[in-house]
């Protein structure tokens, strides 16, 4: 049994979030991208999500806005990132109950897809696919480093893969630097 609860973040939380994030990816950038993102369009509350165990934050994750171009414009749908679980936690099922539980707000929302960079390994045991194969490409080169298939998306009940607005090339919002 899981003895962590999700909920949306709270400005209470935003320390804790920060020590999360520094000793998950190591050092300050994520921390710093997520302070900038809270002070952007591309916020969504009801997405932003911790995992809280013993009273502490031990998880969070953000499901926030991105740029989709088709032949018929612009249109914004959802990315997620970043997820991170405190090194200490991690390997119990958190980091995937976080991700359910962003999408199941996700869904809420209404939005298409949510789309991500991340390991296909990981993601695509959530449920993610190959962004390409939906017509999703990025509209920026994808670094060396990253695996083949690592832009997907989760495709949600009201995507309609006739609705050719859904496919063309994500743009990160300017947030990202
Ligand atoms: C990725 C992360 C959020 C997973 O959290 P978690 O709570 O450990 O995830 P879960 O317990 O739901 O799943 C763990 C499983 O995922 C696998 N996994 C974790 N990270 C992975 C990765 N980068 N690539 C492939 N598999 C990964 C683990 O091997 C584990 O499987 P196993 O126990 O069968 O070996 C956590 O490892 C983390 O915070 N990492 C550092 C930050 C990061 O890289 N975030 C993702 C990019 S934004």
């Amino acid at each position: 049994m899981s003895d962590w609860q999700i909920r949306p973040e709270r400005p209470a939380d935003f320390p804790s979030i920060r020590k999360v994030l520094v000793a998950a990816f190591g050092d300050d950038e994520v921390a710093d991208g997520v302070d900038r993102i809270r002070e952007s369009w591309i916020y969504r509350p009801a997405t932003s999500l911790v995992a809280i165990s013993d009273g502490e934050v031990v998880g969070h994750v953000m499901i926030t806005g991105c740029t989709i171009t088709s032949d018929a414009g612009e249109r914004t749908v959802a990315m997620l990132t970043p997820l991170a679980v405190s090194p200490e936690r991690q390997r119990r099922g958190i980091g995937g109950d976080l991700v359910r539980a962003a999408l199941a707000g996700a869904e809420e929302a209404g939005v298409p897809f949510v789309m991500l960079e991340g390991s296909p390994k990981y993601y695509g045991a959530l449920g993610f696919e190959p962004a390409r194969e939906h017509g999703i490409e990025p509209d920026y080169p994808m670094p060396d480093w990253a695996p083949p298939d690592a832009f997907q998306v989760y495709l949600l009940p009201a995507y309609d893969p006739a609705d050719q607005t859904l496919r063309g090339a994500i743009s990160y919002p300017p947030v990202y630097g």
